[in-house]
């Protein structure tokens, strides 16, 4: 007998039951399609678990987490917890402590814009045309987000703010060693994006990375500074194939990047911590959280009309990354290419003369597609 997978499940709040339902049902027809075994513990996060708990992580939730081997994770927040004191708030209390303790430091942020979904694109057809594929590696436990010191204080009679941006080497050189590996599984080529021409933290970014590159040879690295890069990135987003960012700096490329795909519905992501096993991304197992990156939508939240391929495509980042089963990771992109290829479209997606689906509709023609 095979060995039986633990997944824990946090759907969270807003759309994010709706499309992890779906997602679980692709995840049920490759099980059966490749004889795998996995245990799934629901578990509550954000606002649920605020309501029902008492605070957006509670204990038993992260220790499910902690005997899985990866979490699937759905949205956390919505305007009803809004108003609560921030370190409170779904985003701050769960969301970040979850990468903070498995030591999530890897985010690989796939900006896929598929050619029959170029219209979606606000960008000039011409521009997308045949569609683009450009991987957001964000490094996502240092800089800004977790820096020390950070505090408000008032001093003569005015507020001040203070964050911190602190980066180790030995942090910027295991984020650009996945950077460096995932570039050497696509076609070879690896942006870096720092500001250079005015931060230390810019500074020691490009010097680490450069030396890395040292060790892949094979791979053709440039720089761009983050504000030329945002630019690049509307003109000509064919120009890249892998993105190398600190945390703050790709949590804003990474929302450009979707946006110009053309739906936040369809992108996946996967948060990742140290492999198990060889330092490569590929061929590895690593403990994993895997998100949508769309949240919660709360405008269309509970209507039965959110796009499930985001979660749908991080189950199948799941099954790649931390449990190693490339086929079955396989077997659901090329499933979610028919469905789109088919023409069967959510309200996110449609345009004239094609199909349109709701939630359930989508996911179920995607676990027939496996
Ligand atoms: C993301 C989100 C989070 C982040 C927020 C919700 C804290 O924007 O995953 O990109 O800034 O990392
Ligand atoms: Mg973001």
């Amino acid at each position: 007998m095979s060995e039986t997978y633990q997944v824990a499940v946090l759907a969270g709040d807003g759309i994010g039951p709706e499309v992890m339902a779906e997602a679980r049902r692709v995840l049920d027809a490759v099980t059966r399609k490749f004889s795998l075994s996995i245990n799934y513990t629901e578990c509550r996060v954000g606002g649920i678990a605020i309501d029902v708990d008492g605070r957006a992580l509670p204990e038993a939730t992260l220790k499910a987490c902690e005997a899985a081997d990866a979490i699937l994770f759905g949205s956390v927040g919505g305007p009803k917890w809004e108003s609560l004191p921030a370190n409170e708030q779904p985003e701050r209390a769960a969301l970040l402590p979850l990468r903070k303790h498995f030591a999530l430091f890897a985010n690989l942020r796939p900006g896929v814009c598929l050619p029959e979904l170029v219209h979606a694109s606000p960008l000039h057809p011409a521009t997308v045309a045949g569609g683009f594929d450009v991987l957001c590696v964000r490094e996502l436990t240092g800089g800004l987000y977790f820096g020390e010191p950070k505090y408000t204080k008032q001093e003569g009679g005015e507020y001040f703010a203070v964050d911190t941006m602190i980066y180790w080497e030995s942090e910027i050189r295991r984020i650009a060693r996945v950077a460096f590996e995932a570039a050497r599984q696509r076609s070879g080529r690896l942006t870096s994006i720092d500001k250079a021409n005015v931060l230390q933290n810019g500074l020691l970014w490009r010097r680490i990375v450069t030396e890395t590159a040292a060790d892949y040879p094979d791979i053709t690295l440039n720089h761009l500074y983050v504000d030329n890069a945002a630019m690049q990135l509307v003109k000509n987003p064919k120009q890249f194939d892998v993105i190398l960012a600190e945390n703050m700096f790709g949590d804003i490329l990474s929302d450009e990047l979707a946006m110009l795909t053309g739906s936040l519905g369809m992108l996946p992501s996967a948060s990742l911590g140290e492999a198990t096993g060889t330092g490569a991304v590929a061929g590895a197992r690593r403990f994993g959280m895997y998100e949508p990156s769309g949240g919660t939508a709360p405008d269309i939240a509970g209507k039965g009309i959110a796009n499930p391929i985001a979660q749908i495509l991080s189950a199948g980042m799941l099954l790649r990354y931390s449990l190693g089963q490339d086929a079955a990771a396989d077997a659901i992109d090329a499933a979610v290419r028919k469905v789109i290829a088919d023409g069967l479209r959510t309200a996110d997606i449609w345009t004239e003369g094609t199909t349109r689906a709701d939630t359930a509709t989508m996911g179920s023609a995607i676990a027939a597609a496996i």
